[in-house]
């Protein structure tokens, strides 16, 4: 199997890498080598390189600074996967793009499923669903993967500023009314690998933890494995405050779980993001 990987240097990314199946080559790809947005080299590095599989890892995932930044996120997370979506399809090579919970609005109470109605809240959301269209537009055959509060030990992510904020303060205030699912980047990595090999398997398919909560619940949990881990000096008191107390650019949906049963077909378990939590921090630390 030749995959062409972009984004190789996100959390994704970095995760697909590690776990790359023996045998497989790879030509991992990041914005100075492949820049997405590029068609014309994105033509010809597909040309050039043949693969089977092309996983786009890469997007531009800054929520809350797209809402001053539209048209390079647009750029990014709408006509790049439209750009490999092409050339995959003209090297006839699977495709698998992913993206975002931040397609729904969160008034649902129940796990969204695939075909529910999507309506992004955010500059960010709202170009991850138009990059979805222009994938299954372009390429219909192609895999998209919706996954939700992705964290690893690489790249920037909530753990990772919990983390950071625990060593530097006595109280940290958590937002505690929007539910979800956190999803470790290694099992989507892997669930990526699981499905790619699944014919046919194209379509939209959701894919996050196995477990939802809340931020601050989140934060309680990421604490308590750090007390384990004996990696802070002290704990911080955690306090639950409201989505209202703590503004940002960006509106957030207030629920965004994911419902799993589809790609539980393809025996993909959800993401056992608590007990990937404790090996990861233990890279973190
Ligand atoms: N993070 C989350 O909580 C979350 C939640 C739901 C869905 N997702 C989706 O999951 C996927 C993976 O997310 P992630 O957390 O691994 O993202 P990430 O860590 O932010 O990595 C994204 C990567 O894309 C690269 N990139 C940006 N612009 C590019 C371009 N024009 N050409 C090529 N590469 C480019 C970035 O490289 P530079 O750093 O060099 O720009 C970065 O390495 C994305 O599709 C994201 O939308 C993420």
């Amino acid at each position: 199997m030749k995959v062409l990987l972009t984004g190789a240097n996100g959390q994704l990314g970095r995760c697909f890498q590690d776990r790359l199946p023996a045998g497989w080559q790879i030509m991992a790809t990041d914005t100075d080598t492949l820049d997405i947005t590029d068609a014309a080299r994105v033509d010809q590095t597909v040309a050039d390189f043949q693969p089977d599989l092309i996983v786009n890892a890469a997007a531009y995932t800054a929520v809350d600074k797209a809402e001053s930044d539209a048209a390079r996120a647009a750029l990014i997370n709408a006509v790049g996967p439209e750009n490999l979506a092409r050339a995959a399809q003209r090297a006839r090579a699977r495709f698998v793009h992913i993206s975002t919970d931040y397609v729904f609005d969160g008034t649902s109470s129940t796990p969204y499923v695939e075909t529910d109605p999507t309506h992004p809240l955010g500059v960010y959301g709202a170009t991850k669903l138009d990059g979805e269209r222009a994938v299954m537009r372009v390429y219909p055959e192609s895999i998209i993967i919706r996954t939700a509060w992705v964290f690893s030990e690489y790249g920037s992510n909530f753990v990772k500023t919990m983390l950071r904020l625990a060593a530097e303060r006595d109280q940290l205030s958590i937002v505690d009314d929007q539910r979800g699912c956190p999803t470790y980047a290694g099992d989507i990595a892997q669930a990526i690998i699981t499905l790619a090999g699944e014919k046919p398997a194209e379509g939209v398919y959701h894919f996050c933890g196995d477990r939802e909560v809340s931020w601050k619940e989140f934060t309680d949990e990421i604490l308590a494995c750090a007390a384990r881990l004996n990696l802070l000096a002290s704990l911080p008191r955690v306090k639950g405050i409201g989505t209202d107390q703590y503004p940002t650019a960006a509106q957030r949906p207030g629920y965004s779980t994911l419902s799993c049963e589809k790609i539980a077909r393809y025996g993909i378990r959800p993401s056992d993001w608590a007990g990937a939590l404790d090996s990861c921090m233990a890279k973190i630390a």
